[in-house]
């Protein structure tokens, strides 16, 4: 059987890197784009035998024995990928499928600087396209978010719901994923887009802009200080585990799926709840300082599934309990 070769862009990240492990374990060779900007080749180190990644810039391993293949390319998504020496050296049909996640992730920043958000999020999906158009890679399978949703009344989202990004960051998923169906519509292409709902899970880091209120929440419990949230903590959120999600991202690559699907759980958390969740797993009492509620945040996020069983037969399958559980024990061996 030939063997698939594919482009992970944003693999150091934390979903990537997830991501990376799952294809590694089944023997494709991957290609792992990052710039490093908030991605940690600490992320990748179960693919390398000893800590000395001196070696892992432009190597392309093939592996001995049992050993995956797997290249790193340094480079930043908002450049041309096309101008990259390596990827601008790939044959036609050389890729089975580009998952592309680089990106940066937050909101807050992507008002900061609307500038930067666009080169990243938008600049990045069309060069990823270019590239695929140019070397005939049929697929791409693309990290959108479900801050591209307005924001609703209703319990449930489904992907036909009104879309009204209220930040930079939003806008530019959802022009990003405007785009590919675009690609497929004129080039005939078999592009997936998943709409992610808010992930958590190890590789997260704790204390940065870029982690996750569990993440956030579990730091917290680990030094026994207060938690601040947001508003009065009745709103809620769809929390996947970042094991299911990269499961559900592989699932997307498959000739028969095209189109776009909601990636979340289909359960409603508040957080307020989930500050309990956290309290039962840690076995801390985890105070609360209710703080202004920040601009751009949606009220309510929550998936409906139908369209992603129905079509892929895939599903988030880990309890918000086991998912934090499993967290907290990697937090607190990364510590020790
Ligand atoms: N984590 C979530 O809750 C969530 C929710 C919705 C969507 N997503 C999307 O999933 C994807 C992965 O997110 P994550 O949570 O793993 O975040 P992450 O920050 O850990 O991963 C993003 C990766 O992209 C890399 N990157 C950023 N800018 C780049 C650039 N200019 N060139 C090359 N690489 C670049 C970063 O170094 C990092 O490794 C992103 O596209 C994100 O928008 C995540």
């Amino acid at each position: 059987m030939k063997v698939k070769k594919v482009l992970v862009t944003g693999g150091a990240g934390f979903i990537g890197s997830h991501l990376v492990d799952i294809l590694l374990e089944e023997g494709c060779h991957v290609f792992i784009l990052d710039d490093f900007s908030s991605g940690n080749l600490r992320n990748l180190k179960r693919w390398r035998s000893g800590d000395d990644f001196s070696d892992f810039g432009d190597t392309y391993r093939y592996g001995y024995g049992k050993r995956p293949k797997h290249r790193l390319i340094e480079w930043d998504i908002s450049k041309p990928l096309v101008s990259s020496p390596w990827l601008g050296s790939l044959e036609e049909g050389e890729l089975d499928c580009i998952f592309h996640l680089a990106a940066r992730r937050d909101v807050i920043t992507s008002f900061k600087d609307p500038y930067d958000d666009a080169m990243r999020n938008y600049i990045g999906t069309v060069n990823v396209l270019e590239l695929a158009r140019k070397i005939k890679c049929n697929k791409v399978v693309f990290s959108s978010s479900y801050t591209i949703y307005k924001e609703l009344d209703q319990n449930c989202i489904n992907e036909n719901c009104p879309k009204d990004p209220i930040s930079p960051y939003g806008l530019n998923k959802l022009a990003s994923e405007k785009l590919l169906e675009l690609y497929n519509d004129h080039y005939g292409m078999r592009n997936v887009a998943f709409r992610i709902f808010v992930s958590y899970g190890p590789r997260q880091v704790p204390g940065s802009i870029f982690s996750g209120v569990v993440l956030r929440f579990l730091d917290h419990a680990m030094k026994d200080e207060k938690v601040k949230i947001y508003g009065d903590g009745e709103q809620t959120r769809d929390f996947i585990f970042v094991k299911d999600i990269a499961r559900c991202l592989h699932a997307g690559f498959t000739d028969d799926l095209e189109g776009i699907f909601n990636l979340g759980t289909g359960r409603e958390t508040s957080i307020n709840d989930l500050l309990d969740t956290v309290r039962s797993v840690t076995g801390k009492e985890l105070k609360a300082n209710y703080v202004e509620s920040r601009k751009g945040e949606v009220r309510r996020a929550v998936a409906d599934l139908t369209r992603q069983i129905e079509q892929m037969g895939c599903r988030a399958s880990t309890s918000l309990e086991a998912g934090i559980k499993e967290t907290y024990e990697w937090l607190n061996k990364r510590k020790s």
